[in-house]
């Protein structure tokens, strides 16, 4: 009842928005956004939460900006999962007491979709607090996006907190590229947890993010959205593969991941390799 209830929350906090609306911007995890409140950051810069407030930090440590938490800053409009965003997903809470760690994943990126219709397609693993009000992801991106982007594929790391989204300059990637996405705690104090997420092997992607609460909620996505035709996803497929989840306390959970499909897109999870090591999972388009 507890997953269920939960994942009815995440569906209803991650869905967008069908009609256009004017200056709004695609953000992986979490839909449409108002122009404002994204922060592109450079190499080398981190995110503190201060209290209420979230501090960007250049790579020397000066604070160059200071938002507040605040509330969310999401486009409110009515949605239509059917349509855009989530498309097919799998996911593992973490209900025990030692946090996730580490979560890792590799994939590779995909050609190119044959059609362009302006469509966004995102893929990524992720992390996220119960309440779903953040999300942590290092994301492969293709088409437009608050972080730029078009008719190609580019991958950057992403900080979406509930009224303000952070991202990694986008750095282009080429169909046949093995993509390596990490989320990786680096220290907690009672509530207080700071983890990192970057792809490891392409410089320039690292986002750390100091002082939020606890990450617990994983998933292996896909999200899309102005898809038209079958032809404006890439041909194929992509396996999610090498997916390891480690807790603080040095085990590995006993996970079992819940694919959720959207039948009417005709696209599905498949889990090839369960549990939190080397696990495998296939999104067929
Ligand atoms: C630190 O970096 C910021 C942003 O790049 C720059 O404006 C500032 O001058 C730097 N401060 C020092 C002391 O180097
Ligand atoms: C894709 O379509 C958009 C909108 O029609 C257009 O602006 C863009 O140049 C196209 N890109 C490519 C690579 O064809
Ligand atoms: C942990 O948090 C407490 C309470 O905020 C603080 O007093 C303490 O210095 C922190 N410890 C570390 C290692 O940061
Ligand atoms: C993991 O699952 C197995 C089999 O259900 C069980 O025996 C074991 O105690 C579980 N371990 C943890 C850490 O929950």
């Amino acid at each position: 009842m507890r997953l269920a209830s939960l994942l009815v929350g995440i569906l209803a906090s991650f869905t967008a928005i069908a009609t256009p609306i004017a200056d709004k911007v695609l953000v992986p995890g979490s839909g449409f956004w108002t122009k404002t409140n994204i922060h592109e950051i450079l190499a080398g810069g981190s995110l503190s939460r201060v209290g209420s407030e979230i501090h960007v930090l250049a790579a020397n440590g000066t604070i160059v900006h200071s938002t507040t938490v605040g509330l969310p800053a999401k486009v409110k409009s009515e949605f239509s999962r059917e349509e855009t965003g989530w498309i097919t997903f799998a996911f593992w809470l973490n209900t025990g007491s030692s946090p996730i760690s580490s979560f890792t994943t590799t994939w590779t990126v995909p050609p190119v979709p044959t059609e362009n219709h302006s469509q966004t397609i995102f893929l990524f693993n992720s992390i996220q607090p119960t309440d779903s009000a953040a999300i942590l992801q290092p994301v492969l991106q293709y088409g437009p996006s608050a972080a730029g982007g078009g008719a190609f594929w580019a991958v950057a790391t992403w900080y979406v907190g509930p009224s303000n989204t952070f991202f990694t300059t986008p750095v282009p990637v080429a169909p046949g590229d093995t993509l390596n996405g990490i989320i990786t705690l680096l220290s907690s104090n009672g509530s207080s947890f700071s983890y990192n997420s970057q792809f490891t092997n392409i410089p320039r992607t690292s986002l750390t993010v100091n002082g939020i609460s606890e990450l617990k909620w994983a998933t292996e996505t896909l999200e899309a959205y102005a898809v038209t035709s079958a032809s404006d996803y890439p041909a194929g497929s992509t396996v999610f593969s090498g997916i390891n989840l480690e807790l603080e306390d040095g085990t590995a959970p006993n996970v079992s991941w819940s694919p959720v499909n959207d039948d009417a897109d005709g696209l599905s999870t498949t889990i090839n390799t369960d549990g939190a090591t080397n696990a495998a999972m296939t999104i067929k388009y």
